[in-house]
């Protein structure tokens, strides 16, 4: 990605070189953007304010940095407690970085001149962040702008950039939000190429743990496996979210693997495994599932519910172009379930009448697929004028619009036995009419099935990014392979 004499981030040994030209290309298409917006006036000033390192509750515990997503997108700062600012009429980038005390050098290390940080990341000037109210005001910019808007999955409002004395500045917190989340929305090339790394990782790292997983072991050990061989291999020191390490019934608990059901159950022979985990390098990430059965050989009812998702997964990944609705893919998934869990037997009558009373979302309750980026919920799911559909299964949905070039998704359909969800429908006379129960009751304690791939999309149809066995022939292949040739312990040269 990067000739000799950029600088770049890199881990050493195998891992990525990313070129800080990518965030400078980041920054240029900001600013463009900026410039075709109405009431951008001249000399307009992005400023950014990165992440704060903070501690443990009262304590003096550092907790590890990860750096704000909108200040990395737009400088790929590791360094907590900056500032960044963007002159939009010239493209001049100017960082601050924190002026920190001698005592510094005791505890934690060497301090780095303003020089050291110009050349790490590129930027045309570095300054104290104490001294920002003055670098600033020798711009004499006509307006300063910060960035407030909503993250649409969680609600939150984004923190504004702040300063002592930024009162005595024109301050406009509107308009660069909009521009930004729709800059990040579309990945350049050489996002795509830190993505494409972190999804290759964490595919292995998922390989690693297929091919370990044994009855007898508990769930956490795979988060274990997949975390160490995604920081060992890929210098992943963060994952993208909470390990999912669902084993039997737990495959159904779409959000498994938190504080209250912390991946602690011992795996049993005969169980489904959903394990949903994602690294993440330099703040990219990625979001993969595999399913497997933790013998290595699904069981008939298995391969019904796996195929079945497997279908929909590859209908829908057949189907996504520039142009589709996403909603529409949500729906293509919704309907390949429900004809599948007809021919299995659980579901019986119209599928179109199924579709009328949101049958689908008895099954898969979840959204298809969400944006990926520096977040793994990225943001530009729901811009000004697109409105979340307010239906059971679409009103999960992180994203409502027509899908683009460039756009990296996940497609993560699942079918999931979630027992108070099937108490209700068959509570409903309206769904219930479709419910054969005698055979659902098979189903009862069978967990779930997810398959989640992540994808570029390109411009007439996609790149699949994930790269993991996924029919039951290639499953149960890998894993009987495994058995053989691969010992319990974890070996540093097992890829
Ligand atoms: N792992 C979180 C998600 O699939 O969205
Ligand atoms: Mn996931
Ligand atoms: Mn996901």
């Amino acid at each position: 990605m990067a000739s000799a004499a950029e600088p770049v981030f890199w881990l050493g040994n195998d891992t990525l070189r990313v070129s800080a030209a990518l965030f400078a290309e980041n920054r240029q298409r900001l600013c463009i953007g900026l410039k075709a917006e109405d009431g951008v006036v001249p000399k307009s000033v992005v400023l950014l304010q990165g992440g704060e390192q903070k501690q443990r509750y009262c304590t003096d515990t550092d907790l590890l940095f990860r750096q704000e997503s909108f200040f990395h997108w737009a400088f790929g700062v590791t360094e907590p407690d900056c500032y960044g600012a963007i002159d939009v009429d010239s493209g001049k980038s100017l960082l601050f970085v924190p002026k920190l005390p001698e005592s510094y050098a005791t505890w934690m290390g060497e301090i780095f001149s303003k020089e050291h940080f110009k050349q790490k990341y590129a930027v045309d000037e570095v300054h104290y962040t104490c001294d920002i109210a003055d670098v600033l005001s020798n711009l004499r910019p006509a307006v300063l702008l910060t960035l407030r808007g909503q993250n649409t999955d969680s609600g939150s409002i984004c923190r504004e950039a702040s300063f002592a004395g930024i009162s005595s500045f024109q301050v406009n917190n509107i308009l660069l939000h909009p521009v930004i989340v729709e800059c990040r929305l579309i990945k350049t090339d050489m996002e795509l190429e830190v993505l494409r790394y972190t999804n290759r990782i964490s595919s292995e790292a998922h390989k690693m743990v297929m091919k370990h997983v044994k009855p007898g072991q508990k769930e956490y050990e795979m988060e274990s496996l997949f975390q160490h061989y995604c920081y060992t291999k890929g210098g992943m020191r963060h994952s993208s979210y909470t390990c999912i390490c669902g084993t039997g019934h737990n495959s159904s608990v779409l959000h498994y693997g938190h504080a209250g059901a912390p991946n602690d159950k011992s795996i049993m022979d005969g169980d489904m495994c959903l394990f949903d985990m994602g690294g993440e390098y330099y703040c990219y990430t990625s979001d993969i599932t595999c399913s497997f059965p933790a013998n290595g050989k699904f069981t008939p009812d298995q391969k019904l519910i796996y195929e079945a998702v497997l279908k929909s997964s590859r209908d829908v990944m057949a189907a996504i172009k520039p142009g589709v609705k996403w909603t529409d893919m949500h729906r293509l998934a919704d309907r390949v379930h429900l004809e599948e869990l007809v021919k299995i037997g659980i579901l019986n009558g119209s599928v179109e009448d199924m579709m009328k009373v949101h049958l689908g979302s008895v099954f898969m309750p979840h959204g298809l697929g969400h944006l990926l980026g520096i977040d793994v919920h990225d943001v530009g799911g729901y811009p000004k004028g697109v409105e979340r559909i307010d239906e059971p299964g679409l009103r999960s949905l992180r994203m409502s619009r027509l899908v683009q070039e460039r756009m990296v998704l996940t497609v993560e359909p699942g079918i999931y036995f979630i027992n108070h969800l099937l108490d209700q429908a068959l509570a409903d006379p309206k769904q219930s009419c479709f419910i054969n129960n005698q055979v659902l009751a098979r189903f009862r304690g069978f967990g779930g099935v997810r398959i989640e791939d992540d994808i570029a999309v390109t411009a007439d149809g996609i790149e699949l990014l994930t790269c993991v066995p996924r029919t039951v022939e290639e499953v149960e292949a890998f894993m009987a392979d495994s058995a053989k040739t691969f010992s319990p312990v974890v070996s540093s040269d097992t890829f």
